[in-house]
Formats: structure tokens, C-alpha cells, sequence
């Protein structure tokens, strides 16, 4: 092992983060009880579950399953609202790690009341999350260009805070073109990616059914089914970008090196879903571990010192 001791910590847009490693919205982050136990846990920061305006009990259960591949969700929004999130965000700053916000309206305004109301309450940064695949008649705005230009257009002009956008996985090499020329031209500050890949569906052949009950079985997929398609568009990113946003990179994160896999792919810190609601926060501390002696195994004394860092496979002609 290289002799040298690496930090796991981060910084991003000027918000220093105690580990690069912390939750990504919407695992173990819905009650204020979840939310305390991320402030305790080894969680580099505490992120709140993607607020709507009114408080919702979400999609029939059962709308999770697990299995040794990855996930499948159909949550439906879950969430007490943001003023709940809001009037918690003092309390939970005492924990001594940045808070996150995530906001999905369901109606015209929404988010922009929502953030205007998180930035009053002192979140360190907020996360526009245009890639909710769950909500039965309601498209993920992420694949509506012109759409998610003009909520952007309209988030930004409401915070001044450091604005993060979540989105869906792209496939096509324009997709990830169109969607960097809105994050740029709108004054998007960081980049969270994937959501999960919607319209997924996983069967028990046992019993012939499907294994979630709302939305006809459909569900987005997360995990380790997710993973290369993860690292796929945390890299795309990075590179039409140039490396000017910061990305948080979520997908298939349940071991240090996966972590690791994110980073020199292009990511500044990772988010933890499934692992996280398959083990509890105290994964926390087991992914730090593994992050901390896979950095220093390869030399990096940190992890913004691997960002990118990802070699080429050279190749010679058939
Ligand atoms: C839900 C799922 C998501 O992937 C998301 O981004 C927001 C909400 C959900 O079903 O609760």
C-alpha cells in the first residue's frame, strides 16, 4: 500500500463535505427521523427527499424491491412537504455537514416557491430534480429539453444558492449534447446523475407476478443494474462539459471502489441509494473505510485528486 493517508473529503461549489460519500435523494431520507440518522451516520452530507409543495403518502406498496442485482422503486413521491423539510433545515445543520434540498413541483411554481422557501431556511445547496419517473401521467421533464430549460430559467432566477441538477440516464450522444447546452446556457452550478432508469420491470418467475404493485409493475431501477450506466453518463458529462460543473455521481454505489469508479470517471462526490436502504446509514462508515484505502492503494490523497483521472484501454488493429 502506498504510504500516505488519504482524506475522503470534498469540496463543491465552494461547500466542504466531511466525506465525498453521502445519500443520494430519496433513500432513508423521507421522515425527520430518517434525516437525523443521516446527520449521525458517517454520511458526508444529509440530503432531503425530493419535496413537493403538499405533503404525500405516495404510490401503493409494495413499491420497492431488492435483490443481489439492484432495485426496483415505484415510491410515488413520498414526502411530508417543504415546509416540514424547511422548518427542520436549523436542527439538521447542527450536525455539522451541509444539507442538500431536492424539489420536484408537481404544479406551475412549485419549485420556484420551494427553493425560495429552502434558501430562506439555510440549506447549503439545492437540487432541481427533473427526472421523478414514478408519477403516473407525468413525464420526467429531463427528456423535454425546451421544458427543462424553462423551469431552469425559472429556478435560477429564484436562488442564489449553488443549484444542482438531477437527471434521467441518457443513451444517445445528442441527448447528453442537448442537455449540457441547457445546464450551461442556464446557469446550472452542479450535476447529479442518474435518476434511475424508468419503465424498468423485474419478474418473479416463482409466482409469475411482478414484484411491485403500482404503475403496472414499472419502476425505475437502481443498483448495480445501474451502475455502467451511471459511470456511462457521469463521463459523457464530464466530458461535454469540459469538467466545469461538478458532478455527484449515483449508480450502483455499494463498495468503495465503486466509488472510486465514479470519481476517475468524472464525479466530485458519490450519492448511495440502494446500498443504502439495503444496509441503513452504518454503510456509511464501510463505504469511507473502502474509499479511504482504495485512494491511498492507487495514491490519491483525496478524492478530487482521482476526478477524471480515467485511462484510456489502448488498443492495437485487428
Ligand atoms: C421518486 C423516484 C425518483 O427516482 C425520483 O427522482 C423522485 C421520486 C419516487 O418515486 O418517490
Amino acid at each position: 500500500m502506498a504510504d500516505i493517508e488519504a482524506s475522503i473529503a470534498t469540496e463543491i461549489c465552494g461547500v466542504k463535505f466531511p466525506s465525498a460519500v453521502f445519500n443520494a435523494a430519496g433513500a432513508k431520507d423521507v421522515s425527520l427521523e430518517d434525516l437525523d440518522a443521516l446527520g449521525q451516520s458517517e454520511a458526508g452530507a444529509i440530503v432531503i427527499k425530493t419535496a413537493t409543495k403538499e405533503f404525500r403518502a405516495g404510490n401503493d406498496l409494495p413499491r420497492w424491491h431488492a435483490d443481489g442485482s439492484g432495485s426496483l422503486n415505484s415510491m410515488g413521491l413520498p414526502n411530508l412537504g417543504y415546509e416540514r423539510y424547511a422548518a427542520a433545515v436549523p436542527r439538521l445543520k447542527e450536525h455539522g455537514k451541509p444539507v442538500i434540498a431536492s424539489v420536484s413541483g408537481i404544479g406551475e411554481g412549485d419549485n420556484e416557491l420551494m427553493l425560495a422557501a429552502y434558501d430562506k431556511a439555510g440549506v447549503d445547496m439545492v437540487e432541481v430534480n427533473l427526472s421523478c419517473p414514478n408519477i403516473a401521467g407525468k413525464g420526467q421533464l429531463g427528456y423535454d429539453y425546451a421544458a427543462s430549460r424553462k423551469m431552469l430559467e425559472n429556478c435560477r432566477r429564484v436562488t442564489k444558492l449553488p443549484m444542482g441538477v438531477k437527471l434521467p440516464p441518457y443513451f444517445d450522444r445528442s441527448q447528453f449534447e442537448e442537455m449540457a447546452a441547457v445546464l450551461t446556457e442556464t446557469g446550472a452550478d452542479f450535476v447529479v446523475t442518474i435518476n434511475s432508469i424508468g419503465n424498468a420491470l423485474v419478474i418473479d418467475p416463482e409466482t409469475e407476478e411482478k414484484v411491485i404493485a403500482p404503475n403496472g409493475g414499472l419502476g425505475g431501477l437502481g443498483g448495480g443494474y445501474v451502475k455502467p450506466t451511471a459511470l456511462g453518463n457521469v463521463h459523457m458529462f464530464d466530458q461535454i462539459l469540459g469538467g466545469k460543473l461538478p458532478i455527484i455521481g449515483v449508480g450502483g454505489v455499494a463498495a468503495g471502489t465503486d466509488a472510486f469508479e465514479h470519481l476517475l470517471a468524472g464525479a466530485s462526490a458519490v450519492g448511495v441509494g440502494t446500498a443504502l436502504v439495503n444496509e441503513g446509514p452504518a454503510v456509511f462508515m464501510r463505504l469511507n473505510a473502502e474509499l479511504r484505502t482504495v485512494l491511498e492503494e492507487h495514491g490519491y490523497a483525496e478524492p478530487a485528486a482521482a476526478r477524471g483521472k480515467l485511462k484510456d484501454k489502448p488498443g492495437t488493429s485487428a
